[in-house]
């Protein structure tokens, strides 16, 4: 590969698919790893599709692949020292195998695409969220040309491009999809760097997404996640577009309404979201949530930090009182609601009083689990410029371990009281460690494990809770009540 690294800038297309000029050896073999959250996750599943509609397989893992593809997330650091290493690792097995192929995609191979050419010449592509649909054209590009091809412009999108979840898909799991409802983000908040990579809210139009989950439901999926950075704005951007068009239509975002009509596609038994944004976490989202059977009874609420000027000084636009009042509401209006969130520790001019208020907060809130970062400056956030306010590693650390005993209190507390209850379970099939147990989840998204014979994955069982730790539960099959109904994919083998 040339070291040469010229930009495309991409055209609106309408070619979707290349055929990649293969050496007639045998199917090329893939694999593609994520770093990062479960909008990286749904984009890595689009770019496996992708790829298998070029004829690809998957492959077992990196030596045996052809082309490995790493979908990356910059939002928290920990994810550029992964990705270095990765591609360090990569160097290597390229030495040994010249006609291996390395793509880069993702929002920190858009934020930071010259410097992974610069660090991996190795690589053959870097591409950004904007391009997930062309994968595979880029691959064909950079193979034809012999030269690393880098591709992050947004540009003018054909809609498929602007919105992957009309791309091909290779789901990991058949009974279960995520759907992207919207990319981008309208807020602001300080530590965030989700504005500046994925650009504003788009939401995608209300009936494609419901005729995407009836498909989906044709296809046997039960389970739907529906994704966006700020799920609750949902549809504003189109009721404003709409209104620019001279349509007499309402402002009002449309989530709740979203909520209900996905959850009465029949054969949808469970519909999960994330994630709401605290001051936008509308009544008519919880009473939909309350109304609608489907949705299940969780709501990750993303706290970030329990002291006012901390929120303040973030952008959240809520107080402490306030997300603790929204949430006893839905807690109010949902029986049996499991919490969870996420919480940053040490952001810029966090004092230890701020600190306590956000352990104070944590208690109250009195959370089913909690996802905690220590704050990690991402460049040309604005909290980045804070940096004589950044706080002493070390006290962020111990910070992290007293919030995580708060947490954890509260998580073993709301597992053992589910002991002795009968649960219903959406089988994920066996558990890593043993394969003579099972593993499923409730509907309140905690992981349960339980001795029994194999049943299919993606069935419905009752499981009665005997024991609960930390992060699990145990228990003891009662009965199955649905068996899957998707469709089995059967490998084919190629000569
Ligand atoms: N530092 C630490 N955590 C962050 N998050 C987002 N940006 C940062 C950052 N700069 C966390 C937030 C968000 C979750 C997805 O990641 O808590 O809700
Ligand atoms: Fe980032 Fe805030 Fe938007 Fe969430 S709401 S994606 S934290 S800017």
């Amino acid at each position: 590969m040339g070291r040469s690294t010229p930009t495309t800038s991409p055209s609106a297309s309408t070619e979707r698919f290349v055929t990649l000029p293969y050496d007639g050896r045998v199917t090329k073999r893939y694999l593609v790893r994520t770093f990062g959250c479960q909008m990286n996750e749904h984009d890595s599943e689009r770019i496996a599709g992708l790829l298998e509609a070029d004829g690809m397989e998957p492959a077992t893992d990196a030596e045996h692949a052809d082309v490995i593809v790493l979908n990356t997330c910059c939002i928290r650091e920990n994810a550029d020292n992964k990705l270095y290493g990765t591609l360090g690792h990569l160097k290597s097995l390229k030495d040994r195998n010249p006609d291996l192929e390395i793509m880069v995609g993702g929002c920190l191979a858009q934020k930071d695409r010259e410097l992974i050419a610069e660090r991996a010449p190795h690589v053959d592509v870097v591409f950004g969220t904007h391009n997930v649909g062309r994968a595979a054209t880029l691959l064909a590009e950079s193979r034809l040309h012999g030269q690393q091809v880098e591709i992050v412009e947004a540009g003018e999108l054909a809609d498929y491009e602007a919105f992957p979840s009309a791309l091909p898909i290779r789901r990991e799991v058949d009974h279960s999809a995520w759907v992207v409802i919207q990319i981008g983000c309208d807020n602001s908040c300080a530590f965030c760097i989700v504005p500046a990579v994925r650009g504003p809210e788009v939401s995608r139009p209300f009936e494609a997404l419901v005729a995407e989950v009836e498909q989906l439901a044709a296809q046997g999926v039960t389970e739907v996640t529906l994704l966006g950075q700020n799920v609750n704005s949902y549809g504003r951007d189109l009721a404003r577009d709409a209104r620019r068009a001279g349509e007499q239509v309402a402002l009002a975002p449309r989530f709740a309404e979203l909520l209900r009509a996905v959850g009465a596609v029949e054969g949808i038994r469970r519909v999960r979201y994330t994630s709401p944004h605290p001051k936008d976490l509308r009544p008519e989202t919880i009473t939909a949530m309350a109304e609608t059977e489907a949705v299940c009874e969780h709501l990750h609420l993303p706290l970030q930090s329990g002291s006012d000027s901390i929120l303040a000084a973030m952008h959240r636009g809520y107080t402490a009182e306030r997300y603790l009042e929204r949430l006893a509401a839905a807690r109010s209006r949902i029986a049996d609601l499991a919490v969870t969130t996420d919480i940053i520790v040490g952001f810029p001019g966090e004092t230890d009083e701020d600190f306590e208020a956000t352990l104070e907060v944590a208690a109250a809130a009195d959370y089913d689990s909690a996802y905690t970062f220590i704050y990690s400056p991402r460049p040309g956030t604005e909290a980045a410029e804070l940096a004589d306010r950044f706080v002493d590693h070390e006290v962020a650390v111990a910070r992290m371990e007293r919030l995580r005993a708060v947490v954890e209190r509260s998580s073993l507390r709301h597992n053992q009281a589910r002991i002795g209850r009968v649960e219903e379970v959406l089988v994920e099939g066996p558990s890593k460690k043993n394969p003579d147990v099972l593993t499923g989840r409730t509907r309140q998204n905690k992981l349960v494990h339980f001795a029994a014979a194999p049943i299919r994955r993606g069935s419905y069982a009752l499981v009665t809770v005997t024991d609960a730790g930390l992060s699990s539960l145990r228990g003891e099959l009662l009965e199955v009540t649905a068996p899957a109904r998707h469709r089995t994919r059967i490998p084919v083998a190629t000569a």
